[in-house]
C-alpha cells in the first residue's frame, strides 16, 4: 500500500462520525495523540494475524468478547479483571471441546465509539442528539453532555492504555494459571442450576491432574501460567484512529496503534466510504461485520479492497444475522467467498441480530436466541464444509441483568435491577460461561462428525 496516507479517509464520504464544533480543540487533541506512544506493536498484530489464519483453517478457535461500549464511569480494575477472568474460563471450556488453542480477543481497551440507528433520542418529550460512546459525547441526557467533545479522545486513550497495562499484567503475572481458572469454573458448576455442566468441568480437572502426574505441566509451565490476550474495537472515530497510526519500522507498513484488531461496523462498511478507506491501509487484522443487508457484490468488493493479497488471517467476517436468519444469508456469503477463492476467517456475533424490547421496556437479548444463532452458524458451516472459526459476544464479568434467560434465569422483570450497560445488553458472567459450555458441546460434536466422515 505504497501511496496510502493515514488521512486519505478524509476525502471520502463519512457516516456515523461527529461534527466537532471547536476545530482548534480538535486539532490540539489530534496533535497530542499523534505524539503519544502507540498502545500496541506491529509484531503483536502480526502474531494475531497468524493466529487468525490458524482459526480460518480450523487449527484454532476465536473467542472475541467484551462490553458493547466501555465507559468512563464503569472503568475500574475489578471490572477489567472480572471480564478477563470469565473470558479465560470460557476459553478453557472451549479449548476442551475444540481440542485446539483458543485465541482470546477482548472488545476492550478502546471500544468506546458507537454507531447509532438514529441521530437523536427522545425522552419525556425532549429530543437530544444520540449518545455515541464516551470517546465522543456523554451518556447523561442533557444538551451539554451530548455535544461532541474532542478532549474525550485523550481520556479514552489514557483509559485504553491503563486497561491494556492491566491486561498485560494479568496475562503474565500468575493470574491466568490454568488451575486457578479451573477452580473458578468448578465454583460455577457447584450450584444446583449448573449441575449439567459439572461433568465436563470434572473431565477438564481430570485432564489437568493427568498432565501434572505425567510431568507435562512442569515442562510446559509457561504455557499453563500465561496467556496471549489481544484487544479489538470498532474503528469508528477515525480522527482517533489516524492520530494513533504509525509506520512500523520493521516492515515499513502502517499500523493502527489503537488495538490489535480493528473492525468495521455493519453501518460503516460502504465500499467507497471513509471507514473502509482507513482500514485498507493498516496492517492490523481487520474485522468486517456482515449483517442481513450485506450483498454478495459488496462482500466481493470489500474483500478485494481490504485484502488484495488474499493473506490468511487478515480479514475476519463477523456474521450477525439473528437467530432464524442465518440460513437465509450465510450460504450466499460462503458461496461468494468460494467464488473468489478468498481467504477469510468466519465468526459469529450472536448478539447484534438478536436485540428485542422486553415486556418491561428494556432493550434485551434472550439467551436462547444467542445460542440458537451460534448453532445455526455451526450447522451451516458443517453442511457447507467450511470452518466455523469463532464466536463474538457482548459480555461482562459483572453480575448484571441485561440479557434474559440462562440457568440462573434473568426474567423481563429482573432487567431493571442491574441494567448497567452504556449501550447494548451484555451477557453476565454466568450466562457467558454457560454459553461456552454449550458452544464447547457443538465443537465436540463437530469433531466427532468429522472423524466419522473420515472413517466412513
Ligand atoms: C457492535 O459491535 O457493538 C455493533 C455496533 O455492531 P454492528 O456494527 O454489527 O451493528
Ligand atoms: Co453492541
Amino acid at each position: 500500500m505504497t501511496n496510502w496516507q493515514k488521512s486519505d479517509w478524509r476525502k471520502k464520504p463519512r457516516v456515523q462520525m461527529p461534527d466537532y464544533l471547536d476545530e482548534s480543540a480538535l486539532n490540539a487533541v489530534e496533535g497530542r495523540l499523534a505524539s503519544y506512544p502507540p498502545l500496541v506493536f506491529a509484531g503483536e498484530a502480526r502474531k494475531l494475524r497468524d493466529e487468525l489464519a490458524a482459526v480460518s483453517r480450523g487449527d484454532a478457535f476465536l473467542l472475541q468478547g467484551g462490553d458493547c461500549a466501555e465507559s468512563f464511569a464503569e472503568f475500574s480494575a475489578d471490572g477489567i479483571r472480572d471480564t478477563f477472568k470469565v473470558m479465560l474460563q470460557m476459553a478453557m471450556v472451549l479449548t476442551y471441546g475444540a481440542k485446539v488453542p483458543v485465541v482470546k480477543l477482548g472488545r476492550m481497551a478502546g471500544q468506546m465509539a458507537k454507531p447509532r440507528s438514529a441521530p437523536t433520542e427522545t425522552a419525556n418529550g425532549v429530543e437530544l442528539p444520540s449518545y455515541r460512546g464516551d470517546i465522543i459525547n456523554g451518556f447523561e441526557f442533557t444538551q451539554e453532555a451530548r455535544i461532541p467533545d474532542a478532549t474525550r479522545m485523550e481520556q479514552a486513550y489514557l483509559q485504553a492504555a491503563a486497561t491494556l497495562n492491566l491486561l498485560r499484567a494479568f496475562s503474565t503475572g500468575g493470574y491466568a494459571d490454568v488451575r486457578k481458572v479451573h477452580a473458578w469454573t468448578l465454583d460455577f458448576t457447584a450450584g444446583p442450576e449448573a449441575e449439567k455442566y459439572r461433568e465436563m468441568a470434572e473431565r477438564i480437572g481430570d485432564t489437568l491432574d493427568f498432565m501434572e502426574a505425567a510431568g507435562i505441566r512442569n515442562q510446559a509451565s509457561h504455557a499453563m501460567q500465561t496467556v496471549d490476550f489481544y484487544t479489538s474495537h470498532e474503528a469508528l472515530l477515525l480522527e482517533y484512529e489516524e492520530a494513533l497510526t504509525r509506520v512500523d519500522s520493521t516492515s515499513g507498513k502502517w499500523l493502527a496503534g489503537s488495538g490489535h484488531m480493528i473492525w468495521i461496523g455493519d453501518r460503516t462498511r460502504q465500499p467507497d466510504g471513509a471507514h473502509v478507506e482507513f482500514c485498507k491501509g493498516v496492517q492490523n487484522p481487520i474485522g468486517l461485520k456482515c449483517g442481513p443487508s450485506m450483498t454478495t457484490g459488496h462482500l466481493k468488493s470489500l474483500m478485494a479492497t481490504l485484502n488484495p493479497e488474499n493473506e490468511p488471517g487478515r480479514l475476519t467476517l463477523i456474521n450477525r444475522f439473528g437467530a432464524g436468519s442465518v440460513g437465509e444469508h450465510l450460504p450466499r456469503l460462503i458461496k461468494a467467498v468460494e467464488e473468489e477463492g478468498a481467504n477469510v476467517t468466519w465468526t459469529c456475533d450472536a448478539m447484534h441480530g438478536n436485540t428485542i424490547k422486553s415486556t418491561t421496556g428494556y432493550k434485551t437479548r434472550p439467551f436462547d436466541s444467542v445460542l440458537r444463532e451460534v448453532r445455526e452458524f455451526f450447522a451451516i458451516h458443517n453442511a457447507e464444509g467450511t470452518v466455523p472459526g469463532g464466536v463474538h459476544f457482548e459480555m461482562t464479568g459483572a453480575d448484571v441483568t441485561e440479557c434474559t434467560g440462562g440457568v440462573r434465569a434473568v426474567t423481563d422483570e429482573d432487567l431493571s435491577s442491574r441494567y448497567h450497560t452504556a449501550c447494548d445488553p451484555r451477557l453476565n458472567a454466568s450466562q457467558s460461561l454457560e454459553l461456552a459450555f454449550l458452544v464447547s458441546e457443538e465443537l465436540s460434536a463437530r469433531r466427532a462428525g468429522m472423524a466419522q466422515a473420515k472413517a466412513g
